[in-house]
């Protein structure tokens, strides 16, 4: 961010009245994520599991959006200490495999979202060893009352993404309690203390000189971000584009190393003045694997000329989950006082109700074979 653009941005996101846009509040909610860890550990420590520990051969998190990224999130943090397979389905199906051993966490904020309301049905269908994670709707009430245990988290959330915290610490509860995961005390008390540290640096006071998510939003104001993961900051780098999405409601992209460096980098060769356009932002890990990190400092150099720039944010805390939730947590902040710099509600996303309204007439079975099939 150039000094121009520095006190530009620090008149805009430092006055009360460009982050008045925010009407749902997202940003003071963001400030909440260690309370939200907190509730969300109880609620899903009470929840009665009638399965036996150890009886689950893999799990599956079924969901979408912002109810799904909650499961990427764990299964790239926690891949290296994972017991059993973990896979996230973002689909109308469950694939062959699963069945009587599988657990399949459902995974929906609303309890309304027709991809994952079918992936329960088939999941019942298999006698699968089904949980649910959600505030309510058809999922709490109907397969609730169909004897699957319901994690129920609170229903104030204004927006499914924003219950983030409550989604992942569920997950990672009844994960460690079906004994897919070690113990996670230690883990959920420094992810605890790593949302306390992220709240209080990039609260809506702190002026932007010392606000690494305001400075952030002021450097990806008026490009188009492309954000690059690896390992543990795969999952978050996924995070950083939707939420750009929905709360900035701008398009953006992301990318894993080392995949990226297989096909990604050659669009950057001839990208000629479209690259203007781009601000790649790299999110490090410093427990990356050795050559990962000779990747991203190689993947920098060769981007960089193409791009209008290119920004690092490295992660920070002891355990996973403190560094996930550290890289989460800014790229929440930053999105929001994005879409606060644009002058635009970063709440509602009119477009996907829109969308959900209308396929919601046409009911979601399968198509019938066309002619010929
Ligand atoms: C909206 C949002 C969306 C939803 C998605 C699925 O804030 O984040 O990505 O998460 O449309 O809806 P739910 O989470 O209710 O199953």
């Amino acid at each position: 961010m150039s000094a121009t653009e520095a006190r530009g941005a620090e008149h805009a996101l430092d006055r009360f009245e460009t982050l008045a846009v925010d009407r749902q509040g997202l940003i003071a909610l963001a400030g909440r994520g260690p309370e939200a860890l907190r509730d969300a550990r109880g609620r899903a420590e009470a929840v009665d599991l009638p399965f036996p520990a150890g009886a689950v051969r893999e799990a599956v998190v079924c969901g979408m959006g912002g109810s799904a990224i909650a499961g990427d999130l764990v299964a790239d943090a926690y891949s290296e200490r994972l017991r059993r397979p973990l896979a996230v389905v973002r689909d109308y199906s469950l694939p062959g495999w699963v069945g009587r051993d599988t657990l399949v966490i459902l995974s929906s904020y609303s309890g309304n979202t027709e991809e994952t309301l079918t992936c329960a049905m088939q999941a019942l269908e298999r006698e699968a060893l089904v949980v649910a994670v959600t505030s309510g709707g058809k999922l709490a009430e109907f397969y609730g009352a169909q004897g699957v245990p319901v994690v129920r988290l609170p229903g104030d959330i204004p927006q499914p993404r924003a219950a983030v915290v409550h989604l992942l610490v569920s997950m990672l509860v009844v994960l460690e309690r079906m004994a897919i995961l070690p113990a996670l005390a230690e883990d959920l008390g420094e992810g605890e203390a790593a949302l306390a540290a992220a709240a209080g640096a990039n609260a809506p006071e702190r002026p932007v000189a010392e606000n690494p998510a305001k400075r952030l939003a002021a450097a990806l104001n008026g490009g188009l971000p492309i954000i690059y993961g690896a390992e543990a900051t795969a999952a978050v780098a996924r995070r950083w584009k939707g939420q750009i999405n929905e709360n900035a409601k701008l398009p953006a992209a992301w990318a894993a190393l080392p995949e990226l460096d297989h096909n990604e980098i050659v669009g950057f060769e001839a990208a000629g003045d479209l690259g203007r356009a781009f601000r790649v932002v790299m999110l490090r890990d410093p427990r990356h694997h050795r050559q990962v990190h000779r990747r991203f400092e190689l993947t920098k150099e060769l981007v960089a000329p193409a791009v209008d720039r290119v920004l690092e944010v490295t992660a920070e805390g002891r355990s996973p989950l403190a560094r996930v939730l550290d890289l989460v947590s800014l790229g929440d902040y930053a999105s929001l006082y994005l879409a606060c710099l644009r002058g635009i509600d970063p709440g509602p996303v009119d477009i996907i109700e829109r969308l959900k309204d209308r396929l919601a007439t046409t009911g979601y079975g399968r198509a019938a074979a066309s002619p010929g099939e």
